[in-house]
């Protein structure tokens, strides 16, 4: 199969002109075309571990650090991104199919503008910055497809361990059943009375 193999350094040129992309309109539309089939929380399809449907879980995969799939503001840094536009990528998506350059164009522009749910007005940051108070020590944790993520135990909270990212001092609920065993052990005997 043939595919068009969009070039990145053309791609965030035009990005620079554009205007303000918004998370409903412009971009659930296309994962919900493109992508929900085999990522989302409605169809029961969670392909790499991935949805894209259920926000709150989406969220999880936004932030800025080295295991995160999106990188606000840094699509070129954006693992996302990478397997949508090259079509040479083991793990391209969507698998058999490749988006449109209109489409690819509109996902960018959301990354470089921050990666927002919200309706984008462009001032508004995804993650507030946790006061400084005592500060858990940082920990290595391991998830699923063996990434490794250094942060900070905060608590457990239902089927989420909240950790603490030591780059920007979010606190971000990260699902149990995405850590690997250990992990999980580490964060009930962090979590222990
Ligand atoms: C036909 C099913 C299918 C569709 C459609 C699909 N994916 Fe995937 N996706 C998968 C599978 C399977 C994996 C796990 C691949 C692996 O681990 O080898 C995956 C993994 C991923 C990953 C992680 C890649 C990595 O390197 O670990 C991302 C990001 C992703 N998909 C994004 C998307 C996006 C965005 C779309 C829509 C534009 C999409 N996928 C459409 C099946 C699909």
């Amino acid at each position: 199969m043939i595919l068009p193999r969009p070039t990145l350094p053309l791609l965030f040129l035009t990005v620079l002109t554009a205007g303000a992309v918004d998370f409903k309109k412009d971009i659930e539309p296309i994962l919900e075309k493109n992508c929900y089939e085999c990522h989302s929380e409605k169809n029961k399809k969670r392909k790499g571990g991935f949805v894209f449907d259920e926000l709150e879980t989406f969220k999880l995969d936004i932030a800025d650090n080295d295991v995160a799939q999106i990188r606000p503001g840094k699509p070129a840094e954006s693992h996302f991104l990478e397997v949508i536009v090259n079509p040479d990528h083991d793990r391209h998506m969507p698998p058999d199919d490749q988006l449109s350059s209109g489409d690819i164009k509109k996902l960018t522009e959301w990354i470089t503008e921050g990666a927002s749910f919200e309706k984008n007005d462009g001032t508004k940051p995804m993650v507030a910055a946790a006061p400084k108070k005592d500060l858990p020590p940082i920990m290595s944790w391991t998830n699923l497809e063996g990434k490794t993520i250094r942060a900070g135990f905060v608590r457990l909270d239902g089927e989420n361990v909240v950790l603490r990212m030591p780059a920007n001092g979010a606190e971000v609920p990260y699902p149990l059943a995405k850590l690997s065993p250990e992990s999980v052990k580490q964060a009930q005997e962090s979590g222990a009375p």
